[in-house]
């Protein structure tokens, strides 16, 4: 088990292995001055593809790459301690083969130091979890809504409103679940179809607006502390800091403009 300064990191087994226990906390971190504040109180850390639309402005997190994951990836590494890290396989980077997924999850645990890719798709995915989790790559399924898969659904919308829908979700749960996925991220179902998955499947469940029937919830860092203008309508904001930016900011700018910088006690020491 990896140790850093004494303390025992978590594994993709004590997460598979918490089935059923206390809800699992998993929050999203891009960067190592955050994941140094959050980690103490997360399970697991997702360096989630997000990142893109979040800290890049991109429109979507179609256009990430894998350099981009790697290098937030090994950020968070290095500014956490206990918390898995997960980090998010970008859209392009596994969905052709088993053998390009593998390569690709490859690199991202050796450059980053990660303990676990996630990846999204259902059924389709199956053969390519088995496959990564025979050859040591542990792997968390995302299924429900599939942000990456944007230019086909049109919009980020709730799933799983028709029977067929709510069926195909399903399947999709127990299929990673039984090639060996050691936890599922459901995005945007409904409360029932998020609890008939998670009674049915042995591993656990992560929702994201999918409803406390899950087996714990991942949410957006900068969505739950308050940095995003129009976060989903099921995140609760813990904090306000985009106004607390704001508001420091605004302080900072009338002193310099008042010339009241820096402030006397704060210069740095003299050499002579
Ligand atoms: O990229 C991400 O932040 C995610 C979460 C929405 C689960 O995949």
């Amino acid at each position: 088990m990896p140790v850093k300064d004494g303390i025992r990191r978590r594994t993709a087994r004590h997460i598979r292995e918490s089935k059923g226990g206390t809800p699992l906390v998993m929050v999203t971190a891009y960067e190592a001055g955050m994941a140094r504040l959050v980690d103490a109180h997360a399970d697991m850390l997702l360096v989630g593809d997000s990142v893109g639309m979040v800290h890049h402005g991109l429109p979507s997190t179609v256009p990430v790459t894998l350099d981009m994951m790697i290098l937030h990836g090994a950020a968070v590494v290095r500014g956490s301690r206990q918390a898995l890290v997960v980090v998010d396989m970008p859209f392009g980077t596994y969905e052709e083969s088993p053998e390009q997924a593998f390569r690709n999850a490859a690199r991202i645990l050796q450059e980053t130091g990660a303990g676990a890719v996630k990846l999204e798709g259902g059924v389709r995915m199956a053969a390519t979890i088995a496959f990564l989790g025979e050859r040591g790559i542990p792997v968390m399924a995302h299924v429900g809504m599939t942000p990456q898969a944007i230019h086909v659904l049109g919009s980020f919308r709730a799933v799983g409103r028709s029977e067929g829908e709510r069926a195909k979700i399903l399947a999709d749960a127990e299929a990673v679940a039984a090639a060996g996925a050691f936890a599922i991220v459901i995005e945007a179902v409904e409360e029932p179809l998020a609890a008939e998955i998670t009674q049915k499947v042995a591993v656990p469940t992560i929702g994201i607006g999918a409803s406390a029937a899950c087996d714990g919830q991942v949410l957006v860092l900068d969505d739950m502390l308050g940095l995003t203008e129009r976060p989903p309508r099921f995140v609760k904001r813990y904090a306000e800091l985009g106004a607390a930016v704001d508001a420091a900011m605004a302080a900072y700018a009338a002193e310099v403009r008042e010339r009241r910088f820096p402030a006397p006690e704060h210069t740095y020491p003299r050499k002579d």
